[in-house]
Formats: structure tokens, C-alpha cells, sequence
């Protein structure tokens, strides 16, 4: 059985990613703050600050891949503590790809549409030109860098994500900074009866992260190389997609409120087209799941809490 160790094994993808790959390959990885404590997997608590740990610990596993879900992604965070986010974001990716060129394991690297300025009229492709216009962009546009000088690595960059973490780690702190997915912390508001203000001028390409972690898997099958975007077919904007999310799982759709961005008055900016091309995966033979599969999974997860 080949060995895939996953860094930030509770991540909300970390711990999809697990729960897949463990029947067929040998699962391992590290958290920080979560430990997912997924059967038949093993997880050891590292922080990837201190680098000589995270080497000793790959070196001894010695894994065929390394899949790096850390980040720090909380994006008003990483505006006022630039310092530990380029650590974490950049720096830390960097010595990862010198240790994984070391030991001849293929790294995964996530990323983000946050590398775009938001500004283009269609989807984000894979060749189209960076621009990130807050730190968070900037600093994984930097962990890019280092992970693709390596010909074998992938870096598979997304847009929003969204997914109903398992109990073990569902109300866990985590050093993402981010105290929840976006789809997460949108159901319990509706679900325990509160208003929500939701954008309408940005658009994105949602994708549930149960499917990113299908993508992820299928980069490793099929041995992709560079880079790749992860996205569903569907262009929609937060309001929409929260509209459609609430129908699907029979929440009041009347307490969400429509308000434009300025109007929210969020204090770093993000751009307003997130949407990603995903085409050169799905020439790979990768099928992404429809939002309607999507919401239906979330809804049974909901269901089996
Ligand atoms: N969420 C989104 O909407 C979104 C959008 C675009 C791209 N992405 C990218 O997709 C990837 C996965 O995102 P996600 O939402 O699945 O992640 P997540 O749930 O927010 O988790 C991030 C992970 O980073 C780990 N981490 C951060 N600092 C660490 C440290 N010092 N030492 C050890 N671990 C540390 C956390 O560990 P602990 O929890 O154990 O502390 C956690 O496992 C990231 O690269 C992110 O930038 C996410």
C-alpha cells in the first residue's frame, strides 16, 4: 500500500481526504490544535513552526505523497499578523518542498483564487495572470512558487469551500484562525433561527469539500503534475448560494438578507470574481459533483450528527 501523509490531518479537507484514501492507501498526518481521530488512521501533533520536528517526522514515514492542507486562512487575521501568516502560508511550503524533493515524495499543495484580483470578466484559468490584492492572496501565491519548481508537485487551487465537519472536530478551535467554513457557520445561524447578512456582488465556484478531496485523490491516481483548479461547473454569488443551500435542506430562507459588500463593510477587500475553470481537470477524467449532489451529501452528513 502506497503512504500518503496529510499535513493538517483535522482541516476541513484533511480529514475528508483521510476518511477516503485510508481503504486503499496507508493514511497518516499531523494537526495542531484538532485531532480529526479518524479510525485506522494515525495522527501526531505537530506545529509546523518548528521545521526540524515536521522533517524528522516525514523522514521517518517516509511517505509517497505529502498532502499540505495547513494554512492560516482566516483572511482579516492574516492582514494584522503578517508575520506568522507568511511563516505558515510561505515559508513553511518552501522548506516542505526541499524536504519532500529530499525524501523523492510528490507533494500536494492547496491553494487559493485568492492569488486573482478578482477583476476578470470569466473563470480564473490555471495560465491566467496573479495579482492577489490582500496578504492572505499574496502569501499563498508565495507557497505556490517553491511547490512547482518541482516538475512532479501539484498545487490545486480553490475557490470558496464548504462542508459539514464530523463531531471529533466539529466545534474544535483551530490555528487556521478560522472558527468555521463558510457553509458550516451559514446552516447553524439559519438552523438556530438567526438573520444573516449574505453578499450579492461576489461570485464564486463553491465546491463541498468532500469533492476537493475526491480531487485531490484523483491528482495522485492519475499522477498530475502543476497546476489545476478545483470547481464545479456552477458560477453563483454567496446569496444565491445560500438561497439555494437553505431550500435544499428545508431552512428559512426569509433570514437571509441581501447586502452588497460595501454595504457589509468588511475591511479587507477580496475580489469579486472568485469563479475558477476547473476544464484542465476534467480533461484528466475528473467529474465534479453538481451543487444539487453537493447539498443532498451535506444534508445526510447534517442528518447522521
Ligand atoms: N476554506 C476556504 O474557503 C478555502 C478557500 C480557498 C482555498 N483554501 C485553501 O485550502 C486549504 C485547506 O483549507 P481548509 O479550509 O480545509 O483548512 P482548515 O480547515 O481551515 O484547516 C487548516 C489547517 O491548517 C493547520 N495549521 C495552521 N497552522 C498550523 C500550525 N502552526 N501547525 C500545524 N498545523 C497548522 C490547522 O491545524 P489544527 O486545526 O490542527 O490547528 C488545520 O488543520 C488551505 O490551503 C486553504 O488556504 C481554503
Amino acid at each position: 500500500m502506497k503512504k500518503i501523509f496529510i499535513l493538517g490531518i483535522g482541516s476541513l479537507t484533511g480529514s475528508k481526504l483521510a476518511i477516503l484514501a485510508k481503504t486503499s492507501y496507508h493514511v497518516s498526518g499531523s494537526y495542531n490544535l484538532r485531532d480529526p481521530q479518524i479510525p485506522d488512521v494515525s495522527s501526531t501533533k505537530l506545529d509546523i513552526a518548528e521545521i526540524e520536528k515536521v522533517k524528522k517526522s516525514l523522514t521517518e514515514i517516509h511517505p509517497d505523497f505529502i498532502v499540505n492542507t495547513c494554512a492560516i486562512n482566516n483572511v482579516d487575521y492574516c492582514e494584522k499578523n503578517q508575520d506568522m501568516t507568511k511563516k505558515i502560508n510561505a515559508d513553511f511550503v518552501s522548506d516542505l518542498s526541499k524536504i519532500s524533493k529530499s525524501l523523492d515524495s510528490k507533494l500536494i499543495h492547496l491553494s487559493s483564487d485568492s492569488v486573482f484580483d478578482g477583476t476578470k470578466k470569466t473563470p480564473y484559468i490555471e495560465d491566467d495572470p496573479t495579482n492577489p490584492i490582500n496578504y492572505y492572496g499574496l502569501t499563498k501565491l508565495l507557497g505556490e512558487k517553491p511547490v512547482l519548481e518541482n516538475p512532479e508537485n501539484v498545487v490545486i487551487r480553490v475557490s470558496v469551500l464548504y462542508g459539514w465537519l464530523h463531531k471529533q472536530i466539529s466545534n474544535l478551535q483551530s490555528s487556521s484562525m478560522k472558527p468555521s467554513n463558510f457553509g458550516k457557520w451559514f446552516i447553524e445561524r439559519l438552523m438556530a433561527n438567526e438573520k444573516v447578512k449574505i453578499i450579492t456582488d461576489e461570485y464564486s465556484t463553491p465546491i463541498i469539500a468532500d469533492d476537493f478531496a475526491r480531487a485531490i485523490l484523483h491528482s495522485m491516481e492519475k499522477s498530475l503534475k502543476g497546476l489545476y483548479h478545483a470547481a464545479p461547473h456552477t458560477q453563483i454569488s454567496r446569496y444565491d448560494f445560500c438561497q439555494k443551500l437553505a431550500q435544499n435542506l428545508g431552512l428559512n430562507q426569509e433570514l437571509i438578507i441581501p447586502v452588497t459588500s460595501k454595504e457589509l463593510g468588511r475591511d479587507v477587500v477580496t475580489g469579486f470574481n472568485k469563479c475558477l475553470d476547473s476544464n484542465k481537470m476534467a480533461k484528466t477524467g475528473f467529474q465534479f459533483m453538481t451543487i444539487e449532489e453537493s447539498f443532498s451529501l451535506i444534508k445526510k452528513q447534517i442528518g447522521e450528527k
